[in-house]
């Protein structure tokens, strides 16, 4: 089983990164922001209350998330590993997740932080705004608010990781390629060693 975190600000290429992983290693790819924007589309309550927080840029709060990725684990049980992607985003959520994993004897193998410059970030959002249509993406001022929620409140989960001497520095710059072949590295050295 090898199960990797994907970690990153906003715009990083977490998501974009994820779907060639996930293909290569052959993972379940557990995104918590997509699986809010499917309960968004379904118009369900969580989705309803999480939109409001979404709009804002503010992170949606952690019994809610914890319990979709209880769930999503449940029902990928199965899977020879996952790919966690926007989660977890608090030590609250890292916390959890040790705990579920280890509920079911595993754990986390590696963490892959993707750096990119706040001006490149800001740069990729705004793009995609054009054809996302995610509210989230079109406003730099809530752009902005996105990268102090993450400042404030997932950096703290890279020194969670750094303790355990999980975590990696990925140069997030360049091509989606070029980019893509740094994360396989260190998943191939971690995988060999
Ligand atoms: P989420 O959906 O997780 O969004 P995010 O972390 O803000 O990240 P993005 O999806 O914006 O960026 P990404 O790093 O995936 O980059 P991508 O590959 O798309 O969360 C949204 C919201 O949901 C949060 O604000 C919060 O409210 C809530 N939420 C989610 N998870 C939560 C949790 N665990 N707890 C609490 N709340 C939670 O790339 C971005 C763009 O750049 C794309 O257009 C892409 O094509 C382009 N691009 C990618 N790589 C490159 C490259 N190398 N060169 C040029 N362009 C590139």
């Amino acid at each position: 089983m090898l199960n990797v975190v994907i970690f990153g600000p906003p715009g990083s290429g977490k998501g974009t990164q994820s779907e060639r992983l996930v293909k290569k290693y052959g993972l379940a790819h557990l995104s918590t922001g997509d699986l809010l924007r499917a309960e968004i589309a379904a118009q369900t309550p969580l989705g309803m209350e999480a939109k409001k927080l979404m709009d804002q840029g503010i992170l949606v709060p952690d019994e809610v998330v914890i319990g979709m990725v209880d769930h999503f684990y449940e029902k990928n049980k199965n899977a020879s590993g996952f790919l966690f992607d926007g989660f977890p985003r608090t030590v609250a959520q890292a916390q959890a997740l040790d705990k579920l994993l280890e509920q079911k004897n595993s754990g986390i193998h590696i963490v892959l932080a993707l750096e990119v410059d706040e001006e490149e970030l800001t740069k990729r959002l705004l793009n995609r705004a054009k054809s996302s249509g995610r509210t989230d993406d079109s406003d730099e001022k809530i752009i902005r608010q996105r990268f102090e929620v993450y400042k404030r409140d997932t950096t703290p989960v890279a020194d969670y990781y750094r303790a355990q001497n999980k975590f990696h520095s990925i140069y997030g710059m360049g091509t989606i390629e070029e980019v893509f072949d740094r994360l396989c590295q260190s998943i191939d050295n971690y995988i060999q060693r």
